[in-house]
């Protein structure tokens, strides 16, 4: 899930494995480095945490050249034997892989016919690939693009050659790789952050392209060989972002940024005269649509449902909403002249990024709303909307969602009057009040950790409902609880859960009800009471304005459209508190991966 790398002349192990500690936030089941020096190529890997694979490694070796990994498993079980970095039969080459290599069986059938093979993994059979060619008589770089080309699928590799003091080979197909550059020395990275300790200057690879990395040089080509010209970019990241400080986690952290980053997209998003604005290019694209697809995963599809209200609402424009995974290949008849939008928070999510390409190939226009400028997304779409919250490192989503759906409050906004449309209040000053409520919602912490020792602590399951916008808040509150406590949560429409999953209600089941909307807060208080009478636990998240007595936590009033933004943050800090006293690893929950860069 994670790749490091570093060749110049200092010792490569600490800042490798400092790299890999910035990219746990991505979550990882296994890790590993491959240290060079004159003595040949030396391996640690451990199954768990960098802190293992810390210990494992030998203090005394100094490699001026290395490459490191974090595994997120997907052929074969998190075990030490198919962590990376995978050697060939004899040991020459070592290689670290992200991606996929869809056809790994079928090369392993064809070009190995004993198949006596050392890991599960579909990598290995690119390190053997290199080894073999080499033996056949090509040279590295030429056994290394062969190898490329017979490959289907993603890839991001570093790979090293036990026989060549001076280079780390690198290739890029779908999945996200950097090359960093240094005074002296030059490092390899899946993400900027890993390597932001050494330095800000970075050269993106684009598919299909082959590196030659050493210590004073970075040589870009084609599979075909040529030379290709690219200048580096400067990161913008401030390194402070990424820390804790002094909070027990980033998820609280995160939480507690929100109200900030809501302020920033106001102040962003204005323009000289204090008016919401965004590109011009992309008003005209819109206006020229005659309807918004939504494509995304995880929470950034639940901020894509609030979308949808938001702008065929306010800028009556008709939008779908879809899980990329399941658009990809499963496409839906499509209108005349449809616009894309992408939303995700890391810009690299390879389901999403799978339906751009399709898109792009049919001619439709893209617009990107992610958190990571210069992410693949954010590249390969026509037109990008930034969130403007600061890296989030936990693997829960919380500050990015927020943002998505301010950032698309202010979008239908400013669509809308690009179409003469009146909207009868002022975004500006009610996303204000929401800043304003967030933070007083910041500030109930304590409320908030009593409710979730009541109602979360022995539970085995929960369910959360809502009717309209606070059905979609529900799923995102569901998800939170279920991605960090691993209590079993589901979200449903209030007047769904009778027909059938009301069967699972027992006593003492909790139940966590929004109640934020006026037309619909008598009728999801009858979905309360529906199963009261079968022996749920009710906790009732009301909005001030509609609350009554036996509610368990009222939310300050905000604009009804705007009600997600704060509705969530009682989830978030639910969910949070609930993993907290369950033992939970709140910031890297078990299975889950931060950005998931395969399909
Ligand atoms: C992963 C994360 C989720 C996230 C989803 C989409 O599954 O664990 O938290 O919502 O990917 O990510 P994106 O970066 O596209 O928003």
């Amino acid at each position: 899930c994670g790749i490091v790398g570093y060749i110049g002349n200092n010792d490569s192990k600490e800042l490798l494995l400092r790299g890999l500690e910035k990219l746990e936030y991505r979550g990882y089941d296994s890790a590993g480095i491959a240290l060079k020096n004159e003595d040949g190529v030396h391996v640690f890997k451990e199954k768990g945490r960098i802190a293992d694979l810390r210990r494992a490694v030998d203090g005394h070796i100094f490699a001026n050249i290395g490459i490191g990994h974090t595994r997120w498993a997907t052929h074969g079980v998190p075990s030490k034997v198919n962590s990376h970095p995978h050697q060939s039969a004899s040991d020459r080459f070592t290689l670290v892989h992200n991606g996929v290599i869809e056809n790994y069986d079928l090369l392993k059938r064809e070009y190995f016919a004993d198949g006596a093979f050392k890991s599960e993994t579909d990598t290995e059979v690119i390190v053997q690939l290199i080894e073999k060619f080499v033996g056949e008589g090509l040279q590295v770089l030429e056994a290394f693009r062969k190898t490329l080309t017979l490959l289907h699928g993603s890839y991001a590799l570093a790979l090293l050659d036990a026989e060549d003091n001076e280079t780390i080979y690198v290739a890029k197909n779908k999945s996200p790789l950097l090359v960093g550059l240094g005074q002296g020395f030059n490092v390899v990275a899946s993400d900027a952050m890993a390597m932001l300790q050494v330095t800000d200057q970075f050269v993106e690879i684009m598919d299909k392209e082959i590196v030659i990395v050493t210590k004073d040089f970075v040589n870009i080509q084609n599979l075909n060989g040529e030379t290709i010209e690219r200048a580096p970019y400067t990161a913008e990241l401030d390194a402070s972002d990424i820390e804790k400080g002094t909070y027990p986690h980033y998820m609280l952290k995160e939480i507690d940024e929100q109200p900030a980053v809501i302020r920033k997209i106001i102040q962003t998003y204005q323009n000289e005269q204090g008016e919401l604005t965004i590109d011009v290019d992309i008003i005209n694209a819109v206006n020229k649509a005659d309807r918004i697809y939504i494509i995304a995963a995880g929470t950034s599809y639940h901020a894509g449902l609030v979308g949808k209200q938001l702008i065929e609402k306010m800028a009556k424009v008709p939008v779908e909403v879809h899980i990329s995974s399941e658009f990809g290949y499963n496409m839906p008849l499509l209108s005349e002249k449809p616009l894309f939008i992408f939303i995700s928070q890391s810009g690299e999510t390879a389901d999403s990024r799978a339906v751009l390409v399709e898109v792009k190939k049919m001619g439709y226009p893209a617009l990107t709303i992610t958190n990571v400028p210069g992410s693949t997304l954010s590249r390969e779409a026509d037109y990008t909307l930034l969130l403007h919250a600061g890296p989030e490192i936990a693997v829960a989503s919380t500050k990015a969602y927020t943002a998505q759906i301010a950032v698309l409050s202010i979008f239908a906004e400013v669509i809308a009057k690009s179409k003469g449309l009146e909207i009868d209040f002022d975004l500006i000053h009610e996303l204000g009040l929401v800043a304003n409520s967030m933070d007083v919602l910041c500030d109930s912490k304590e409320i908030i950790e009593i409710m979730a020792k009541e109602f979360l602590s022995v539970t085995r399951n929960c369910f959360f409902i809502g009717r309209g916008i606070d059905f979609y808040v529900g799923l995102e509150g569901a998800l939170k609880l279920k991605e960090i406590s691993y209590i079993q949560a589901e979200g449903f429409a209030g007047g769904e859960l009778k027909h059938g999953t009301i069967a699972l209600i027992e006593e003492g089941t909790p139940v966590i009800a929004l109640a934020t909307q006026e037309n619909v807060n008598l009728s999801i208080r009858g979905n309360v009471k529906e199963v009261v009478a079968r022996g749920a636990n009710p906790c009732i998240i009301s909005m001030k304005g509609l609350n009554m007595d036996e509610d368990s936590f009222v939310i300050p009033e905000v604009h009804e459209l705007l009600t997600p933004l704060i509705s969530v943050v009682p989830l978030q800090l639910l969910a949070y508190y609930a993993s907290l006293h369950r033992g939970c690893d709140v910031d890297k929950p078990r299975n889950l991966a931060k950005s998931v860069t395969v399909e």
